[in-house]
């Protein structure tokens, strides 16, 4: 979608103050530091087709870093291979210094790397306090004739989950929806949802692939502050697919850019902006 330029300025200036106080290292709470996730010469091919050609870059803790390119530059895909979903033929990925060798997706959900898709991958039906409850599997110990007879470790299980959902509906400003089918709700509020449950994973890094597609202006400006409030109140670090090119380069920290699989560049948002090759590359090409 193309915001137009008054607006997108507009947007800027008001997430500006909070962006500027952000990168400034004393106004953060919790300070950028090592590499959380480093990805090591990755490559990943379908039959003929190269996805993914000898990528790496990595990522450091507390940041929010973007990864922009043209559709088909393999994005999703990279994402696949952090969280398990493809397994790249070359290459390794790194988590906090460590090999993750058998990556399999509870492997990495367990690891603490959470994940939202291109996609909706929502329960229609469900209630958004249901949806995000979803997020908190992982931390059930409860088995399942526990569950069935509501034994106490399930009931207390159950309720502690519900508690920690209604901090993040809280959190998220939506408290006024918790009860509301999703399939109800506008887009924009069912990326919140989708958000929401990936926070309920209490992740250390989220993964975010085009979390603003589709929305109108008011909607992305929504998105981009919750976007940042997770990143600064909760310090989760963020890897973030996203077309918007105003929107990347006022959020993010740092910028990866791929293209045909390749990465083209890497930098800072405003050497990425000037860099004439991701010009040439990206912001020549049109996108849907
Ligand atoms: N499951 C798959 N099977 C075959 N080809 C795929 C699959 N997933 C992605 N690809 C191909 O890999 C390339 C990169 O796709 P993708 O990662 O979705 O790009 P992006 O997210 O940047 O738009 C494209 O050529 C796409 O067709
Ligand atoms: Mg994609």
């Amino acid at each position: 979608m193309v915001i137009k330029k008054n607006v997108r300025k507009k947007i800027k200036k008001k997430i500006k103050t909070k962006i500027k106080k952000k990168i400034m290292t004393q106004g953060r709470k919790f300070k950028i530091g090592k590499p959380i996730l480093e990805v090591k010469n990755i490559s990943l091919s379908f039959g003929g087709v190269k996805a993914i050609t000898n990528i790496s870059f990595n990522v450091l803790e507390h940041e929010i870093r973007a990864l922009i390119g043209p559709n088909g530059a393999g994005k999703s895909s990279l994402l696949n291979c952090i969280n398990g979903i493809y397994k790249p033929q070359e290459g390794q990925i790194l988590f906090k210094g460590e090999v993750l060798d058998k990556i399999t997706p509870n492997f990495i959900a367990q690891k603490g790397i959470s994940r939202t898709f291109q996609n909706l991958a929502l329960f229609k039906r469900m209630s958004v306090l249901d949806n995000i409850l979803v997020g908190r599997k992982l931390h059930s110990k409860a088995n399942f004739l526990e569950v069935a007879f509501q034994l106490p470790r399930a009931i207390r299980e159950e309720n502690q989950n519900k508690e920690k959902c209604e901090e993040i509906i809280k959190f998220l400003e939506i408290e006024n929806i918790k009860n509301t089918p999703v399939g109800k709700l506008p887009y924009g509020l069912q990326k919140k949802v989708e958000l929401g449950r990936a926070l309920a994973t209490e992740a250390n890094i989220l993964l975010l692939d085009e979390p603003m597609a589709g929305m109108n202006v008011e909607e992305k400006r929504d998105m981009c502050r919750f976007i940042l409030k997770v990143n600064d109140e909760l310090g989760t670090t963020i890897v973030l697919i996203e077309h918007d090119m105003g929107v990347v380069m006022d959020i993010s920290d740092r910028v990866v850019v791929l293209d045909y699989g390749k990465i083209i560049g890497d930098d800072v948002p405003d050497n990425v902006r000037s860099n004439k090759k991701v010009i040439d590359a990206y912001l020549g090409v049109a996108h849907d």
